[in-house]
């Protein structure tokens, strides 16, 4: 059973507020909300008209919370949540690159970082790390037919654009679902540009660290990249991880760090989905910390990793 909110919170993905009001009018008595886009701070004034200072703001990566002097060194954090990816502000705005229902600049920043673009990587990266980053980030079979495609025609003129991009993947990916023929090639793109995967595993390190015992870590996930990162590290936390090779010597005994709350992921129900369709792809897990010190030192969750080499 899950302890009843109280005390002090992180919402790292803040977004448009939700989950932040959520935990204030749910118990909590301080929220530290943060989000690597500073457009979303648009959303903190109504919360705060009715919280005051029982939420406070900082624009940047949930990856750097530990360098946050709000949350460092802090023994009474009760809970951090993760709503990870992008947030329908995104989505539906094709200024920011992200939509391949909509022409835009190919952007796909999340946050005010410098770069690498959606734009630079489409052109300059090669057909290889094109070919790797769209199989292992967006887990699509045709990766390399696609970035053969993209790079013959690159050499024509610039890819520029959004629809461009989804129109060179769309003649090679053919529709046999109510998922645009993109969409893999899209998210793989998206999570290449933010750094999304790298930014998980510092943050559910971090969050392991920081959340008390009988603290809550709850986290959402869009995709199956991030679930079993999300999933891989609840194991080696629960101290249930079995040696990922076996030719390795036994791990050392470890004590559990943390536990589920539920043995499956939380999905959405029908009138959920009916309501938001991203619902349908959202899985929640949910862990307790159990012990006052990490189960073992993690320095870091392994995932793919695609050089861009630009
Ligand atoms: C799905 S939305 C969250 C929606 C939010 N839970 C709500 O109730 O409105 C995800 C948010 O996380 C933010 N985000 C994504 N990656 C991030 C990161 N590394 N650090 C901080 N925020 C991030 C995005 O900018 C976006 O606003």
């Amino acid at each position: 059973m899950v302890t009843p909110i109280t005390g002090c919170w992180i919402d790292g993905t803040f977004g448009a507020g939700g989950y932040s009001r959520a935990l204030l009018q749910n118990g909590a008595c301080q929220v530290i909300a943060i989000d690597k886009d500073p457009t979303t701070k648009v959303f903190l004034h109504s919360i705060q008209n009715e919280y005051g200072d029982m939420i406070k703001f900082y624009n940047q990566s949930y990856a750097d919370m530990e360098k946050n002097d709000d949350i460092a060194g802090r023994d009474d954090i009760c809970g951090v949540v993760l709503d990870l990816g992008v947030s329908s502000m995104h989505l539906d705005n094709p200024l920011r690159g992200f939509s391949f229902r909509e022409s835009g600049p190919l952007d796909m920043r999340m946050g005010d970082q410098p770069g690498p673009t959606a734009f630079e990587i489409i052109n300059l990266c090669s057909e290889t790390t094109l070919a790797d980053l769209i199989f292992f980030y967006g887990q699509e079979r045709k990766a390399r037919k696609i970035a053969n495609r993209i790079v013959k025609e690159r050499k024509k003129r610039k890819i520029n654009t959004t629809l461009e991009l989804a129109e060179i993947v769309r003649a090679i990916v053919s529709k046999n679902s109510n998922k645009d023929p993109a969409t893999r090639t899209f998210q793989a793109i998206r999570i290449a540009v933010n750094n999304e995967l790298r930014d998980l595993s510092k943050a559910l390190i971090f969050a392991e660290r920081i959340v008390k015992k009988g603290g809550i870590i709850a986290i959402v996930t869009f995709h199956s990249l991030e679930d079993k990162m999300v999933k891989d590290f609840g194991k080696l936390m629960s101290g249930n991880a079995s040696t990922t090779n076996r030719y390795s010597p036994p791990s050392s005994k470890t004590y559990p760090s943390l536990i589920p709350v539920n043995k499956k992921p939380v999905v959405a129900a029908i009138d959920e989905i009916d309501r938001n369709k991203r619902a349908r792809s959202a899985k929640l897990r949910v862990f307790t910390k159990v012990s006052n010190g990490p189960s073992r030192v993690l320095e870091k969750i392994e995932f793919p990793e695609v050089d861009l080499g630009i």
